[in-house]
């Protein structure tokens, strides 16, 4: 057996990654996967790159599927987990990882429209994706939840992303809220990411201030997704079966708890 797959005891276990096609998702199915895990990797509009993270685990010798779904749209997040029952019948692992920052914007300048879809897109997305998903959790192996937040629900957000850090807070507080509700079966972790090289960044930041922002932490940096994969993966695993409710911060000491 690998190191990886006895480290974290994941072999054969039943992940879903939403959010998977790309960025922070996509290299969470990855490491899910190397770390033993078979894996459903969700996407939304990245059908084409979903398929591509699954041909490379497939072709490492590892186990996933694709299959897609607007999870603003509780039907379709109704049908996704239908999915999930028919395949596996149970799920051990969910990894809320979709998110949108939406665009940045003051919010006297936001519409109804644009408010609505960064709830949605972020917050509705986690709730709607684990109110499917706890039955099938409860039938699962030491089933677990990781939660997407991030630095913004601590320290604010910078540059009209008011709506979006709303939402993380509202997923911090519904972690520890449901890491209660669930227990002792499931456990329920966030983890916290500062600023990420990912196309959330790419499309919605400029360079000069992922530089200064770099500049201004600890270790000098921006973080890569697969340093919020490895904590994800760690948080699922075995070495943290005594963790529940806990928010891990990931972000080059930008920010101390
Ligand atoms: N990057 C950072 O610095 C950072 C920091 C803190 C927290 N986070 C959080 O980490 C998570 C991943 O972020 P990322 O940086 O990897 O972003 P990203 O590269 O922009 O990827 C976002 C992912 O979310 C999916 N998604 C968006 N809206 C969706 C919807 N309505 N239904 C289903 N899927 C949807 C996208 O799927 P499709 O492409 O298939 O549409 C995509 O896979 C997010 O929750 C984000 O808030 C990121």
């Amino acid at each position: 057996m690998n190191y990886l797959v006895e480290q974290f005891g994941l072999k054969d276990r039943h992940a879903v990654v939403t959010g998977a096609g790309r960025g922070i998702g996509r290299a969470c199915a990855l490491a899910l996967a190397a770390a033993g895990a078979e894996v459903l990797v969700h996407y939304r509009k990245s059908k084409k790159e979903a398929e591509e993270v699954v041909a490379q685990i497939n072709a490492d010798g590892g186990r996933a599927w694709a299959a897609g779904a607007d999870l603003t749209r509780s039907d379709e997040v109704k049908n996704l987990f239908s999915e999930v029952e028919k395949k596996w019948g149970s799920l051990d692992l969910l990894v809320n990882n979709a998110g949108d920052l939406g665009g940045r914007s003051e919010l006297a300048a936001m519409s109804d429209d644009q408010i609505n879809h960064v709830l949605q897109a972020n917050l509705h997305s986690m709730l709607f994706s684990t109110r499917s998903a706890v039955p099938l959790l409860h039938r699962g192996r030491d089933p677990a939840i990781v939660n997407l937040t991030s630095i913004g629900a601590h320290n604010g957000g910078v540059g009209g992303v008011t709506i979006y850090v709303a939402t993380k807070g509202a997923i911090l507080s519904a972690t520890r809220s449901l890491a209660r509700e669930l227990a002792p079966r499931i456990r329920v972790n966030a983890i916290a990411p500062g600023f990420i090289l990912t196309d959330l960044h790419r499309i919605h930041s400029t360079e000069e201030k992922l530089k200064q922002l770099a500049e201004n932490t600890p270790l000098k940096r921006n973080g890569t997704a697969e340093e919020c994969a490895s904590v994800v993966v760690f948080l699922c695993g075995k070495g943290a079966s005594f963790l529940t409710g806990e928010i891990i911060e990931i972000n080059g000491g930008l920010w101390m708890a």
